[in-house]
């Protein structure tokens, strides 16, 4: 059966990249493209309620660096068997908002955890379910910030300082440029229809089974 791509996007909170994640899944369906959407940490019933421990559980304040990482993994790798490889498998683009690269910059810039261990969880968590192309939302911690939607309750994550974010942004940017063929950062401080089209463009460029339509393209309301 033809294989589709498997298509992950990725960046600090507020970098816009959930919404650029739902706009390409919104061009794939008015394409009649078959696509699975999932989202990190989550995904499964066992990945949300990993989900739920990490970002909101009342007792989660203590939780030390390394269950973290062990908990994305598990979440992770629940996901990619249960969901991803199944759907790639049966014919479908996969659509991920968060994979591996989110605990590279997350557990292991920002946390500070060994980078070596973190690349070989990562590994282990996936086996050889490896993203075709992956788009970075590249935004400053200004930018990130004036977009935080208020007033709402924070989860664990977003209470860390901002010095934890420029890390996370760092990292983003140095697996870029480590991994150019897979990574595609993304200037992510224009607005929410630019960005659209340029990965749009890449998409279609790269993966001519899903060439999308420009005319499918539709407004958005802002997000
Ligand atoms: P989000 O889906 O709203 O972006 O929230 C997920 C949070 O979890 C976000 O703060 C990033 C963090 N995260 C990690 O720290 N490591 C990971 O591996 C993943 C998938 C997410």
């Amino acid at each position: 059966m033809r294989r589709l791509p498997f298509i992950t996007f990725e960046g600090s909170e507020a970098s816009g990249k959930s919404t650029q994640a739902q706009r390409l899944a919104a061009r794939l369906d008015r394409s009649g493209v078959p696509y699975l959407f999932t989202r990190e940490p989550g995904g499964t019933p066992i990945g949300e309620t990993i989900r739920e421990l990490l970002q909101f559980a009342s007792h989660n304040s203590g939780m030390t660096p390394e269950t973290e990482l062990l908990l994305f993994e598990a979440s992770r790798s629940q996901l990619v068997r249960e969901i991803i490889e199944p759907a790639l498998e049966g014919g479908m683009c996969v659509i991920a908002d968060r994979f591996f690269d989110s605990t590279t910059a997350y557990q292991g810039a920002a946390r500070k955890l060994d980078r070596e261990t973190i690349e070989r969880f990562n590994l282990f968590a996936v086996g050889d379910c490896i993203p075709n192309v992956t788009f970075v939302l590249d935004v400053d911690a200004a930018t990130a910030n004036s977009r935080m939607q208020q007033p709402r309750r924070p989860d664990r994550m977003e209470q860390e300082p901002e010095e934890f974010y420029e890390r996370v942004r760092q990292a983003y940017r140095e697996l870029a440029a480590r991994e150019p063929n897979r990574i595609v950062l993304i200037d992510g401080s224009r607005n929410a229809e630019e960005i659209e089209s340029q990965i749009s463009a890449i998409v279609s460029a790269r993966f001519p089974a899903l060439a999308m339509n420009p005319q499918s393209a539709i407004r958005h309301p802002r997000s």
